[in-house]
């Protein structure tokens, strides 16, 4: 409805308007500027991503906003500004902070992001939800992305300085989600972006189950995605500036399927050459093997459980699907299924 919309209409301008100010700082910020060069960050990429600095001061946005007619109501619902516990006024949110304008596809800024320059806590800060902001439907640098859909190629990362890294490197084709675990509708998202979805998380243990919990909920999707693995903990950002361009891309190759992902994120937990231990890892991975539907990938998948645990794929097979059912039949039935769903997805 006619409010609702010039509201939001306004929260769009004071977000621009802020992204400005933020922007004009960072030129104007030896040290902000310093803290990107170290980690890399090239002007290019600082315009292309227009990020900004918010400076050391409790009012410098509220007054700036103000000096452009923005009342305090309107500019406390964007987050920009909080409050004060004593009601006597308000402060700014984003202080001494590089900021991360993020933008929906139609290339408005519904929030921000922002990093600290030292080690103070907490590390980011992120707009709330508002007016016009919600965190679960929108993928950071997803409006500067080459196509608005199907793109061929489409890599999720964790953080925004992944992002932005990737790009200052050439990968064009990098979003995050926004400090959130991912969300059924960010996975619509992604299928709607890329055709090849890679999931890239954080190679530490945080990163390595963000990563299954994800997967989990693109599976529900029906959303094919594969994962990439980086060794050491690093995470992106700080892969390819050990490494380069073209050994990240290299690492597509080698992206775990769903089942190479469970196998292994679950080896990690147990000792296979214990017995009990072998048992225990091909009942919870076999679990996952209910949901594959093509013939081919299930077999093909138990030949990698039983390659690692030396449990014959028939014996597998049996536990998981009972001794009397007829799997081959059953998965014709359930392929047919997929390619009809398949093709009608094609279709809209
Ligand atoms: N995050 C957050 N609040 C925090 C820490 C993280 O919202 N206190 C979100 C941010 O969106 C961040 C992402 O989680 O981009 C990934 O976090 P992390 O891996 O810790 O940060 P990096 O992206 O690696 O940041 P940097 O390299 O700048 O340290
Ligand atoms: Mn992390
Ligand atoms: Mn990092
Ligand atoms: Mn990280
Ligand atoms: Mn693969």
């Amino acid at each position: 409805d006619k409010p609702m919309e010039k509201e939001r209409n306004r929260l769009f301008q004071i977000n621009r308007e802020s992204a400005y100010f933020f922007y004009r700082n960072l030129m104007n910020n030896t040290d902000a500027r310093k803290y990107l060069y170290k980690r890399s960050i090239s002007d290019t990429t600082i315009n292309l991503f227009k990020l900004g600095f918010a400076p050391k001061s409790w009012d410098s946005l509220e007054k700036y906003l103000k000096s452009k007619g923005y009342k305090e109501y309107e500019i406390e619902k964007s987050g920009l500004i909080i409050k004060r516990k004593d009601k006597s006024g308000y402060y700014d949110e984003f202080r001494n902070r590089i900021i991360f304008p993020i933008y929906d596809r139609k290339n408005r800024i519904i929030g921000f992001g922002g990093r600290v320059i030292d080690d103070s806590q907490p590390k980011y800060l992120n707009s709330p939800d508002s007016l016009i902001f919600s965190k679960g439907h929108n993928l950071f640098a997803a409006n500067l992305l080459e196509k608005k859909s199907h793109n061929e190629r489409i890599v999720l990362v964790e953080g925004y300085m992944d992002v932005v890294s990737l790009f200052n490197k050439g990968i064009f084709y990098a979003v995050a989600s926004l400090g959130t675990a991912l969300t059924k509708d960010q996975g619509k998202l992604l299928s709607k972006l890329g055709d090849n979805i890679y999931i890239c998380y954080d190679g530490d243990e945080a990163g390595l189950k963000a990563a299954d919990r994800a997967i989990d909920i693109l599976k529900q999707e029906d959303i094919k995605a594969e994962v990439i693995v980086l060794a050491d903990g690093k995470d992106p950002d700080d892969y390819i500036k050990s490494y380069g361009k073209e050994k990240f891309e290299s690492l597509f190759e080698n992206a775990l399927d769903y089942i190479e992902y469970k196998i292994f994120f679950y080896e990690r937990k147990y000792n296979l050459n214990d017995t009990e231990e072998k048992i225990a890892f091909t009942r919870d991975v076999g679990k996952f093997l209910k949901d594959v539907k093509s013939p081919i990938e299930l077999d093909a998948y138990m030949e990698k459980i039983s390659q690692r645990t030396g449990i014959l794929k028939e014996a597998i097979k049996k536990e998981i699907f009972g001794y009397n059912l007829n799997i081959e039949n059953k998965s014709i039935v359930n392929n047919r299924y997929i390619n009809k769903k398949y093709k009608n997805n094609k279709d809209n």
